[in-house]
Order: structure tokens, then C-alpha cells, then sequence
């Protein structure tokens, strides 16, 4: 049988006293927290917008940071920091004080492609971010200038191989979801167009009304009221079905061509770490402003969907980031190869 020494007794002492500080110390963070969540927000939050003003990014960090604002009484101010596809306003976000004074408007780009189109992204989506809530998912349309010779996706097709060489696209740099939607329909139509990078899709957008870009791939709500002017004409929704705001626009699907398939969840988020009542607090604020009937209807004629409430909290947002990342990344490394 063995006996203790007087050695061993004093480590377990030594042990248990660890214990009871480690819980100690759990217990005055979880005090601080709950006392931070009570006050929170005490000053104003910077939302975090990776893209240029007025483009599908904007208006959907701008519709949540109104109505946090309105819903928690303190100024939600947005900050546009373009660049890299989303990446740099992103990994702001992911390195800044995890205490609620810091979101970012996450999507499907900066949130899921990212991690397979940069093998230096410097954060993990999946990691590096506590989820807040899915503001909506966008569905994106094949976009042209007035003037581009195709007025169906059959002819865009035909014309892009013929005159691949100066066919000119714009996007919103490497990882952004235009640039991962007109890779779709790149790599399954077999193109390689020059790609011109702009910091949103917004300029993108003024740059085809101008006539120097051919085209992009572009959330409804860019594209829409230009389309509806006839000064940008839609060729394709990249979606199972028609966008209600278009409804005479065919999807990718009807014209044959269903790999381009592009709707993106646009979403909050806040640094990993940021204390949970602190997010359950922002969380239950952007679930009840998406039931406000106004902001419904705005979504919906800016052609978005929103998603039921049980799957836009922060669980099922973490849930979309993860299976998103899982199933975008083998799809863009295919398509980046081809
Ligand atoms: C934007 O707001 O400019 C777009 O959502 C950016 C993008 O293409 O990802």
C-alpha cells in the first residue's frame, strides 16, 4: 500500500489552492462581464463595413448599425475600410479590444472564401470572431453595361469566348463575393477576362454605367435601380430562383448554367472574446429590428432574403461560417486552378 508523503500532500495542497483562485478568478470575470453587459454599450460602437460606401456591404452594415442604435440607444457609427476583398477591414476586427466597441459586417466572402484564396489570411472566420446574427442573404446577378452585345446568358457566353482577350471584369478584390460569384461562372464557362479590382462593388458598378467594365457579379440590390433605369442591363440570377424585384431576369439555372450559383449571407460580428452578454445583448437587438416591419420591407425591395429567427442567432451563424468554409473551399480551389 502506498503512503503518502509529506511531499505529495503539499503539492495537492498546493493544487487545490490553484483550483479555488482559477475559480475564483472565473467567478470575478463572469461578475465583470455581467456587470459590462448591464452598461454595455457605454460609448460608441464602431461597426466595422470592409467595403466602400453604398455598395450591398454598406447598406447591410448601415440597416445594423440602425438598428442597434435604435435598440440599445447609444451611436452605432459605421466605418468603411476597404481593401483585399474585405480582408484588411476583417482582420481589423478580428485584432481589435474584444468589448463590444468593435463589429464588423462579415459575408460570405471575408467569413468563408477568404481562407482558401489567401494563404495568409491572418484570421480564422471560424475562430477568431464570436458570431452575432445573419442579417441577410443577397443573391447576386450577372450584371453589363448597356451596351454589352449579349442580352441573355447563352450570348454572354458566346461573346466571352469569342472575345475573351478583352472582355474586362470588376470586382471587389480576391475573396470578395463578387469576385467568388464571376469566379463561378468564369471557371464553368472556361474564361479568363482581365479582372479589375476596386475597393466595393459600388464603384464597381459606376465604372459599367461609365462603359469601362464589362461586367460583374453583384448582390440585386447594386445593380437594381441601374437595371431598372436601363442604364446596366441583368442577364442572369445566380440563384435557384427569380429575384422578386427582377422578376423577368431568368436564373443560372433556367438558362443552363447552374455551377453559377451565388448567394451570399451578409452577417455581424464581434472579436473573439467579447463577453457572451455583451453578444447576447447585440444578438436579441438585431433579431427584433429584423421583425420590424420596416426594415423587412427594406431588405425585401433591396431584393435580400432574411432567414427565419432560429437560423440567424449567433449558433446557427456559426454553424453557416463553418459549413460555408467546408463546402466553398475544395469549390474555389477548383475553380481557381482551372
Ligand atoms: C460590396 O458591398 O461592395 C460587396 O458586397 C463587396 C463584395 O463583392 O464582396
Amino acid at each position: 500500500r502506498k503512503t503518502r508523503t509529506k511531499k505529495s500532500a503539499g503539492h495537492d495542497r498546493e493544487w487545490t489552492m490553484k483550483g479555488k483562485w482559477a475559480a475564483a478568478a472565473l467567478l470575478a470575470l463572469a461578475a465583470v462581464n455581467a456587470a459590462q453587459a448591464q452598461t454595455y454599450p457605454s460609448r460608441q460602437v464602431t461597426v466595422i463595413v470592409p467595403f466602400a460606401a453604398g455598395g450591398p456591404a454598406d447598406i447591410s452594415g448601415r440597416i445594423a448599425a440602425d438598428i442597434f442604435q435604435r435598440h440599445l440607444g447609444q451611436q452605432f457609427v459605421v466605418e468603411n475600410v476597404g481593401g483585399a476583398g474585405g480582408t484588411t477591414g476583417s482582420l481589423r476586427a478580428a485584432r481589435a479590444t474584444a468589448d463590444g466597441t468593435t463589429l464588423v459586417m462579415g459575408h460570405m466572402g471575408t467569413h468563408a472564401a477568404a481562407p482558401a484564396l489567401y494563404p495568409n489570411l491572418g484570421y480564422d472566420p471560424e475562430k477568431d470572431f464570436e458570431p452575432i446574427g445573419l442579417i441577410a442573404v443577397q443573391p447576386e446577378l450577372l450584371a453589363v453595361r448597356k451596351d454589352f452585345p449579349a442580352s441573355n446568358l447563352k450570348e454572354f457566353v458566346a461573346y466571352a469566348k469569342a472575345n475573351e482577350s478583352k472582355l474586362n471584369m470588376g470586382h471587389a478584390g480576391v475573396g470578395s463575393v463578387s469576385y467568388v460569384g464571376c469566379l463561378l461562372l468564369n471557371s464553368a464557362i472556361g474564361i479568363k477576362p482581365t479582372l479589375v479590382p476596386f475597393t466595393g462593388t459600388a464603384p464597381v458598378m459606376n465604372a459599367i454605367l461609365a462603359g469601362n467594365v464589362d461586367y460583374d457579379c453583384d448582390p440585386v440590390l447594386g445593380p437594381l435601380p441601374h437595371v431598372r433605369a436601363g442604364t446596366a442591363k441583368a442577364l442572369a440570377i445566380a440563384h435557384k430562383k427569380r429575384s422578386p424585384m427582377l422578376p423577368d431576369v431568368p436564373t443560372s439555372y433556367e438558362q443552363g448554367l447552374p455551377q453559377f450559383d451565388c448567394a451570399p449571407f451578409y452577417a455581424m460580428f464581434a472579436p473573439k472574446g467579447t463577453p457572451q452578454p455583451i453578444v447576447d445583448k447585440l444578438a436579441e437587438a438585431l433579431n427584433k429590428g429584423l421583425e420590424e416591419e420596416a426594415v423587412q420591407k427594406r431588405l425585401y425591395d433591396l431584393g435580400a432574403e432574411i432567414a427565419e429567427p432560429n437560423q440567424r442567432g449567433p449558433k446557427a451563424l456559426g454553424e453557416l461560417v463553418r459549413s460555408e468554409v467546408a463546402r466553398l473551399t475544395p469549390i474555389l480551389k477548383a475553380a481557381s486552378a482551372k
